[in-house]
């Protein structure tokens, strides 16, 4: 296939950034997305040209790092992968492509197609996680009886992977599926009960801080979402935190 690619460049946070145009041929449609900007950018190389820089790690929908914005969707064309699981075939001989950054106050632009998603490590930090008993009396959670249909839900909630897909597919920008998946997949469990109320409202003040917008429930982010995170979680977090805002301590 022979394509024509109009790519986001930014050399650094404070550039006023453009698109630029790059053609390729030689493309398979057995290639993934990323194997594409691979070759092009050996061809940027080979030409002395400073390549393009995009984020990538397990390539395997798993690690939620590659976050480019295709054709106007976040992770491009296909449903249910990210762009890294996103193959060639999903276009055809003579296209256009446009690749830019996921968009959002949130999501600083680094370089290129590069953004910091450190704002979401803030919020996981903020409630994202479950204290354990380590004196000795730790209850075995294969010993606790959960209800095969909470399980189900929480571990549907888990496998949020982080990618920022719902931010950038949002008009508001909101990250509350983000946030909402992680709440959910504590709140569902009995080992999440303990800090419910104190996760919820922290990850919640600290998702405001980072300057994510509010849900106005569009849905974008769950179509748009890789792992199929649904808006029943941002429901179920609406209702913890106002059973957390109206609890007395
Ligand atoms: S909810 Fe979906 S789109 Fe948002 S970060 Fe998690 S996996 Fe990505
Ligand atoms: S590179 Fe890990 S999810 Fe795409």
């Amino acid at each position: 296939m022979k394509l024509t690619l109009k790519i986001w460049r930014q050399k650094n946070s404070n550039d006023k950034g453009g698109i630029q145009t790059y053609p390729i041929d030689n493309v398979s449609e057995h290639m993934s997305f990323l194997e594409m900007m691979d070759v092009l950018n050996e061809q940027l190389i080979t030409q002395g040209t400073d390549p393009i820089a995009f984020d990538h790690d397990c390539r395997e929908g798993i690690c939620g790092m590659c976050s480019m914005y295709i054709n106007g969707e976040a992770h491009g064309p296909d449903r249910g992968v990210t762009t890294c699981q996103l193959h060639m075939r999903k276009f055809k001989d003579g296209d256009t492509i446009y690749i830019e950054p996921f968009r959002a106050k949130g999501f600083p632009v680094i370089k290129d197609l590069v953004v910091d998603r450190t704002a979401f490590d803030r919020i996981q930090h903020a409630g994202g996680f479950v204290s354990v008993n380590t004196s000795g009396n730790t209850q075995d959670a294969n010993a606790i009886p959960i209800p095969k249909d909470d399980a189900d839900k929480a571990f549907d909630a888990a496998t949020c992977i982080g990618c920022g897909a719902c931010v950038a597919s949002c008009k508001n920008a909101s990250a509350m599926l983000f946030v909402s998946a992680k709440v959910s997949q504590f709140s569902l469990l009995p080992q999440g009960k303990v800090e419910a109320k104190r996760r919820v409202l922290n990850m919640v003040e600290q998702m405001d801080k980072e300057g994510f917008g509010n849900c106005t429930n569009t849905g974008a982010c769950e179509v748009e979402c890789p792992k199929g995170i649904s808006l029943e979680n941002i429901a179920r977090m609406n209702r913890e935190y106002l059973k957390a805002s109206l609890a007395s301590d």
